[in-house]
């Protein structure tokens, strides 16, 4: 068996970016156009009227201060409320791909390797752009490779753990000698801009993670342990999906997303319930994992954790660390990303992990709709 490495990793940010108050000033342009417009079956008690956002809200709640977009004017623009994202034809490459790619070039340079070196693309992603052909097959090709195969995985915020976990494995088995973890995210796409208890939620983003043979190559991270976990839970959905418009009743035209508050079949979460069930089920198994491969607390350096919400991530820490932890311990790219979904703890580790040193430890833990958990820990070489 061959041990499978972490050599690099990349990161590709869009160039737009949406503070809180940019955001709350058109959410509340909208509601208020929206309440005017409806005013009379709100009079009649047919109709909730909206109430109003607030940029406090949203940072004290969450700690998101800003998110990046691929479009910025789309989602502003409160008789849209969505990205502009051209179609393209299929000639042209799919968006998802393109900002795969961006990212997959980013963590090959930063190892010093080339797409001749890697034998597999894992996109590993929430938000697929469509079924098939895979998108990783499509990074694959945008990166010149002519060997090697690509497939598409989606266990939601958890995707980048669990695709990490699959390739270091196919590299131990010996039926590969690197392979890239991908997680194009654009999760604007498939969030209700309209819908105040989310709106301020994501961001979109593309990560890459390098895993390779141990003895091809130098530096980067030896992978200690990997584990994952799901458990059924109705509390993050999203039931978008091609099936959709069989619901319909024979004669019901009306486009999919028709753009109310309700009818968009997008994200949607019962944030407090997840809180709470979240925090336990991440805390106790990143302790019951330390246990097992028998590190103590004050021999964890870092936890690099899924980035939905700051004081979820303080809690989980405070657990890990067994004191109160935070700031360096898990470091936050909330601020600055938002939630980013599968993408999210790679941001922070490949923002945050520079400076340790050779032996330094910790853990990438993602989490998320599922419910669904993933630890890498990990050691620098
Ligand atoms: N602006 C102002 N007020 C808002 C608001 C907004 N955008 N959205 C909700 N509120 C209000 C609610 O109406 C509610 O008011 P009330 O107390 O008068 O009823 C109050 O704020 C609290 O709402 P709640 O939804 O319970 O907020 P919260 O403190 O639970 O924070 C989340 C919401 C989503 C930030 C938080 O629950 C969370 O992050 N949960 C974890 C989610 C997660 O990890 N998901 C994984 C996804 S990958």
């Amino acid at each position: 068996m061959s041990e499978a490495v972490i050599r690099a990793t990349g990161l590709w940010t869009p160039p737009h970016s949406i503070s809180n108050e940019e955001l709350v000033a058109a959410y509340n342009a909208y509601a208020e156009r929206y309440n005017g417009e409806h005013a009379d079956e709100i009079a009649r008690g047919e109709l909730e009227a909206l109430t109003p956002s607030s940029a406090e809200f949203i940072e004290k709640a969450s700690g998101i201060k800003s998110r990046f977009v691929v479009d910025k004017d789309g989602v502003l623009d409160i008789t849209r409320m969505m990205p502009n994202i051209p179609e393209r034809s299929n000639d042209e490459p799919a968006i998802l791909a393109e900002i795969g790619a961006h990212a997959a070039r980013d963590a090959l340079e930063r190892a010093g390797k080339t797409p001749a070196d890697v034998d597999g693309i894992i996109v590993a992603a929430s938000n697929m752009q469509r079924a098939y052909p895979a998108v990783a097959i499509e990074v694959q090709q945008l990166l010149g490779m002519e060997h090697g195969f690509g497939f598409d995985m989606n266990v939601a915020c958890s995707s980048a753990t669990f695709g990490m976990q699959a390739a270091a494995d196919m590299i131990a088995a010996g039926n590969a000698r690197a392979i890239l973890v991908v997680s194009p995210e654009i999760t604007s796409g498939h969030l209700n801009w309209r819908d105040r208890d989310s709106h301020f939620i994501f961001g979109d983003v593309a990560t890459a993670v390098l895993l390779e043979r141990a003895e091809l190559g130098d530096g980067g991270w030896r992978i200690i342990g990997s584990r994952l976990k799901t458990q059924f839970s109705n509390n993050i959905r999203n039931n978008f999906g091609f099936l959709n418009r069989t619901e319909r009743a024979t004669g019901d035209n009306r486009p999919l997303q028709n753009g109310s508050p309700k009818d968009d079949r997008l994200f949607v979460q019962e944030g407090r319930k997840v809180f709470k069930e979240v925090v336990p089920m991440v805390s106790d198994m990143i302790r019951e994992h330390m246990d097992d491969l028998g590190l103590e607390p004050d021999q964890m350096r870092r936890v690099w954790l899924h980035q939905a919400n700051i004081n979820m991530n303080l809690m989980i820490a405070k657990k890990v660390f067994g004191r109160e932890a935070g700031g360096e311990d898990a470091p936050t790219i909330l601020d600055e990303y938002a939630n980013t979904s599968s993408a999210g703890s790679i941001i922070a580790f490949h923002k945050h992990s520079d400076d340790l040193k050779s032996g330094d430890k910790g853990v990438i833990c993602s989490f998320g709709a599922g419910y669904s958990a993933g630890t890498v820990f990990v050691e620098k070489l």
